[in-house]
């Protein structure tokens, strides 16, 4: 007998899950060393400009495609073009989501590490300068940062090969409003330490004199990893979704969400960055050196990083499922013993694959790999690359292969909005987003 699909037992559970997808370290970390290194304020109102337009506007699409066909990435494009080659996106998406596990497992292996440290070691009260050299060796010892690289890759394959409810759904209803509240105390006092107006200013004041092509594209494949868009997950997600849902009102709570913590995450680093005297753009290390200096300046500041460091180890985790998951799901379909299997091949292979990143910052720190280590020469494949093709695709795709009717009835079902609305994501989604996309790429390769 056929299984009846699951699907998500309530409207605020499947927000949360893609919520959770889209939050982690992709604001936290990514955004403020992305922003440092790319000219700060311009970058990040360059960003905020594509999340909103270009970023909902997929978000978009990637829903309608997943609760339209209730499938999974691959099945879903190769129901709505049959004897096509475009599930080649679904295929795409896959092998981009074990890229991007395969570094990002390295930096929430840093966040396993820190937080022991913060448990065991104290980690607050030194100086910024004493962060940097902790961080440094830190991350150059391989077999601290191999083992904690390893502890993150199996919590993500356990929970994953349990299945999507209940690995996901119900904890995050408790860490995400959490993990804001911290936040907001971090940012509270970054805001007010000696020379924070400078940080507020590199942030918040754009200077366009900074912005090159690189900066859009950058820029632009920050809107995507923040949103985990073009991949398919959020197909994924929404293939669980019951037509009574508002697409609508649930991509305004996700981009909302994402857009709100990258704030927050640049408001409690930058002001610590030219309070301390260090450099913006100092790279993927630039969090975990401000951010325990910014603590060590707070009353119980040990404790707070402890209990913040454990609330960004579930947001990173809460993305990390999202990434494995997919690859579970087309390979496993329903099948849950397959899922079991899978999750634990595809996790250990990723971690595999994840290793020269991790040792990029130690052992294979000279290894030159077109100008470039490894592990940021990945990060760019994937986030300027990679999620700007998929995203390309699925903008050309879905115009192209769905009725309008059929979008605007599914764009529209369970909300009460007005048709206009589905004009204007149609026009977005159709002219503006290829458009763009194509032209950041095609600028940096020196085309345009
Ligand atoms: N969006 C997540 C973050 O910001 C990372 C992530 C999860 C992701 N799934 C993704 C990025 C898919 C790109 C594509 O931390």
């Amino acid at each position: 007998m056929k299984q009846a699909r699951e699907q998500w037992t309530s409207k605020i559970g499947f927000i949360l899950a893609a919520a959770g997808s889209a939050v982690g370290l992709g604001a936290v970390w990514r955004l403020p060393y992305v922003a440092g290194t790319n000219g700060g304020g311009a970058f990040f109102l360059i960003f905020l400009l594509f999340t909103l337009l270009l970023g909902t506007s997929l978000l978009l699409a990637e829903f309608i495609i997943g609760r339209k066909t209730q499938k999974d990435p691959i099945s879903a494009f190769k129901e709505l073009a049959p004897n096509s080659s475009w599930y080649l996106i679904g295929v795409l998406g896959v092998i981009s989501c074990c890229l991007i596990l395969s570094f990002y497992s390295v930096v929430g292996g840093w966040i396993v590490t820190y937080l022991l440290r913060s448990i065991f070691g104290g980690l607050t009260g030194r100086s910024s300068e004493e962060y940097s050299e902790l961080f440094a060796s830190i991350i150059s010892n391989p077999w601290e940062v191999g083992a904690a690289h390893l502890v993150f890759i199996i919590i993500t394959i356990l929970v994953v090969q349990n299945g999507i409810q209940k690995g996901i759904e119900r904890a995050s209803t408790i860490m995400m409003p959490l993990l804001f509240i911290i936040f907001l105390l971090l940012v509270v006092r970054a805001v007010t330490l000696d020379g924070a107006m400078e940080g507020i200013s590199f942030f918040l004041l754009p200077d366009f004199s900074q912005v090159t092509g690189e900066t859009i594209l950058f820029a632009l494949g920050q809107a995507f990893f923040s949103l985990s868009l073009g991949v398919s997950i959020m197909i994924t997600y929404s293939s669980y979704l019951s037509k009574q849902d508002s697409l609508i009102h649930s991509a305004g709570s996700v981009v909302g969400l994402g857009i709100l913590i990258s704030f927050l995450a640049g408001l409690a680093i930058f002001p610590g960055v030219f309070a301390f005297g260090l450099q913006p753009d100092e790279g993927p290390s630039l969090i975990f050196t401000v951010l325990p200096a910014v603590f060590s300046e707070i009353a119980f500041g040990g404790l707070f990083l402890s209990l913040f460091l454990m609330l960004l180890l579930f947001a990173t985790l809460t993305s990390a499922f999202s990434l494995l998951e997919i690859v579970v799901t087309t390979a496993a379909k329903n099948n849950k013993q397959l899922r079991k299997k899978t999750a634990w091949i595809a996790g250990l292979a990723v971690f595999l694959l994840g290793i020269p990143s991790n040792l990029s910052f130690g052992l294979l720190a000279d290894w030159d790999v077109f100008g470039d280590i490894f592990f940021n020469q990945i990060d760019f494949l994937v986030s300027n690359v990679l999620l700007p093709l998929g995203a390309l695709l699925i903008s050309i795709f879905v115009p192209l292969k769905m009725k309008k009717a059929e979008l605007k009835n599914e764009l529209l079902s369970g909300s009460s909005l007005h048709s206009r609305y589905f004009s204007t994501w149609y026009f977005l989604l159709k002219y503006v987003t290829p458009i763009a996309i194509a032209a950041a790429m095609l600028n940096v390769l020196g085309v345009l």
